[in-house]
């Protein structure tokens, strides 16, 4: 991908993060991923690339804009062809209740990069270069916290795992603990986490926990991009939340879009099975305030975001501060 083009992205998930804004603490997560969603494609529909969105917000069927096969950017025959993953919102139940953590999340490459996985859930470990081949989901978590420790020369009371703290979770973070290790128990959010995990002098050593498959994906652009390492498996909802019902449909409809989309499940997919290289961008903006970015505010009368911007062909983290002048934003 050209470096110019990769320095556009970061516009896009500024713009994100902007809309978002005005619906933090508003209690209507539906409203502030709308205006998230609008804003980015909006903006990346005035690129000069020929996109495809391949992770987005769902299938043709249930989201109108950014909807998976969805061509975006100016399209003219001399364009680039980019594949892109979109988090318009990363933490939209954060972003409506005003907690930390919340960003607006983009990845691009070229064809085929990225999985193509439906919107269900992935279980996911992620790594950073140090620790880069030695993990292994098909292995207990123990075993893989093991393993990485004595990569890292570390006992296991000196190893941090970030785990999302959600019910389904709470047996294998108390086993954790149990084992002497810190863990980091995050309400939401599973990208900024993995992306912290990556960058270098991290505290978090592991990143752990099922999660959103498209979360899994974009995730795996950033730890491609930052030369980590992530297993994942995409594992059908009744598995994850109980055999309800509408849990076993709505895994029926899963597995079948999963064959469609000649995607296993149930299955430990490698990171080149994710992202087929480290060809990519990753660019995340803060909505809210967290551990990774600073979230949007006002300075004056401008507003301030803070974007992350890695590329991952040269492994170049960038943190690009700006200051937006609300009246000409759409300049
Ligand atoms: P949303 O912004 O789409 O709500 O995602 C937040 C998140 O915490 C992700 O980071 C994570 O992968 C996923 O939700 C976990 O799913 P669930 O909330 O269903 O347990």
């Amino acid at each position: 991908m050209k470096r110019s083009t990769a320095f556009e992205f970061s516009r896009v998930t500024e713009a994100a993060a902007l809309a978002a804004f005005n619906w933090i603490g508003r209690g209507n997560k539906n409203a502030a991923d709308d205006a998230a969603v609008k804003a980015m494609r909006a903006l990346l529909n005035k690129m000069e690339i020929r996109g495809e969105i391949v992770i987005g917000e769902g299938e043709i069927d249930e989201a109108p804009m950014l909807y998976i096969g969805e061509k975006v950017g100016r399209s003219e025959p001399q364009d680039e062809d980019v594949a892109i993953a979109v988090d318009p919102i990363d933490g939209t139940r954060m972003t409506a209740m005003g907690q930390a953590g919340a960003i607006a999340v983009l990845a691009a490459g070229g064809k085929n990069t990225f999985l193509r996985a439906p919107d269900m859930y992935m279980e996911k470990l992620v790594v950073d270069s140090e620790a880069k081949g030695m993990i292994d989901l098909n292995l207990p978590l123990e075993q893989n916290i093991r393993r990485v420790a004595s990569k890292k020369g570390k006992l296991l009371s000196q190893m941090t795992v970030a785990i999302l703290a959600k019910p389904r979770h709470d047996e294998i973070i108390k086993k954790v603990q149990e084992l002497g290790v810190r863990v980091i128990a995050i309400p939401d959010g599973d990208v900024a986490a993995s992306v912290q995990c990556c960058l270098p002098d991290s505290e978090i050593d592991l990143v752990y926990g099922i999660g959103g498959a498209p979360e899994g994906v974009v995730t795996g652009a950033a730890v491609q991009a930052l030369g980590g390492d992530i297993q994942g498996r995409l594992i059908p909802r009744n598995q994850v939340k109980g055999n309800t019902p509408e849990n076993m449909l709505a895994a029926e409809k899963e597995i079948a879009r999963c064959a469609e989309m000649q995607v296993p499940v149930n299955q430990v997919l490698k990171m080149e099975e994710i992202v087929k290289d480290d060809n990519v961008l990753f660019a995340a903006t803060g909505i809210t305030t967290g551990d990774l970015l600073k979230g949007v505010h006002r300075k004056g009368s401008m507003l301030f975001t803070e974007t992350l911007l890695i590329r991952g062909r040269s492994h170049t983290i960038r943190r690009v501060e700006s200051l937006h002048d609300v009246s000409r934003m759409d300049d």
